[in-house]
């Protein structure tokens, strides 16, 4: 079927940054709940936003069709974890009828799994083709500690669900020092034998206490030295527009990928901006400084003023980042893992 409405794209504003790039990809939190406490994103005894903080779905929708408008092809839901949002499906409905006129490329969600075995043929419906699934390890012990006291059979069922549904599925995992790097070589064998990819993230200093993170922070070029000793590694040189380096393992066929916000160029290529739960606009996570939308959205019932406060926006988008790691010590940023979800 031809759907002329496609051609609407080409009238479409595009998002261009000072520094010539264009932001065509929205990660979307929708909340910033969690039923999880992983170590490396939250504390255990969190304080949760005040809900009248947290935008309605209707008016995530509503900045979500903002930004179409001014040219994003791509949507991320994520969170906390964006499945504990009550109705979020109402949402990922809303969204999808913009991957049938053709105005979004992909729509698609980044979450812990728990709720996965729930909600995967409802997402399949709504036309998401793939989704992210946070697993640091199939330990089930070292999980509930991760996790705080997650189940590991929960985030099982729902890769069961998710699959059985036609999504493809790439796992997540957090590199730390220590266990994660003795059960690195199962969680491959576990993700490449059911056909997921599986991707590697440098643990990032988000939220406070970061100068301590420094013992369990593990280089993904450390970790890639060691795989290499094991396994046989074919750089790829295609790229998803994301940050993640890939290889193929001879081994399983299967794809690996190398997320490395510390250790890496990662911003040059950047494509894409952040909104918080509560409105709050990132050009970049690696940055403390954000535009408020929510004010803008609530004042007006015409999205004039929200249009222009965006694109203002991302023209000032920065450079780079500022993580760093810096004479043993890790700069790293206050806010919480959770409030964007990466
Ligand atoms: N550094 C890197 N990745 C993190 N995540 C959560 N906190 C951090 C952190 N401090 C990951 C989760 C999930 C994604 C949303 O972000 O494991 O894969
Ligand atoms: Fe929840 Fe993901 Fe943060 Fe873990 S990393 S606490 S699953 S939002």
């Amino acid at each position: 079927m031809v759907d002329i409405s496609k051609r609407a794209c080409g009238h479409k504003s595009s998002l261009k940054d000072q520094f010539g790039r264009t932001a065509t990809y929205l990660r979307l939190s929708v909340t910033d709940r969690c039923d999880l406490r992983c170590t490396y994103c939250m504390a255990e005894n969190m304080t949760f936003l005040p809900r009248k903080d947290v935008l309605s779905l209707e008016e995530l929708y509503r900045l979500a069709t903002v930004f179409i408008d001014q040219g994003i092809r791509k949507i991320r839901l994520t969170g906390g974890e964006p499945l504990v949002r009550k109705n979020v499906m109402s949402l990922i409905e809303n969204l999808s009828r913009h991957l049938e006129t053709g105005e979004l490329d992909e729509l698609t969600l980044t979450t812990n799994g728990t709720l996965l075995a729930r909600y995967a043929g409802q997402l399949a419906s709504y036309g998401v083709k793939r989704v992210n699934v946070s697993l640091d390890t199939l330990n089930p012990e070292r999980y509930r500690a991760v996790t705080r006291w997650g189940r590991i059979e929960k985030v099982i069922n729902g890769l069961d669900a998710a699959q059985a549904a036609g999504l493809r599925v790439k796992v997540n995992a957090v590199a730390q020092k220590g266990d994660f790097e003795t059960e690195v070589d199962e969680l491959i064998r576990f993700a490449h034998g059911r056909g997921m990819d599986l991707t590697f993230i440098e643990e990032m200093p988000l939220g406070g206490g970061a100068a301590s993170r420094h013992a369990s922070f593990l280089s993904l070029a450390d970790l890639r030295r060691d795989l290499e000793e094991r396994w046989a590694i074919v750089p790829l040189t295609d790229t998803t527009g994301g940050p993640a380096k890939y290889v193929r393992l001879k081994e399983t066929g299967g794809r690996l990928g190398f997320i490395t916000p510390m250790s890496c160029d990662f911003c040059a290529a950047c494509n894409r901006v952040r909104l918080s739960c509560t409105g709050q606009l990132y050009t970049c996570m690696g940055q403390d400084s954000c535009v408020d939308l929510r004010e803008a959205l609530r004042g007006s019932n015409g999205n004039e003023a929200t249009t222009q406060l965006i694109r203002a926006a991302v023209f000032d988008k920065p450079k780079s980042h500022e993580f760093e790691v810096k004479n043993d010590q890790i700069i790293g940023i206050d806010r919480a893992m959770s409030t964007l979800g990466g």
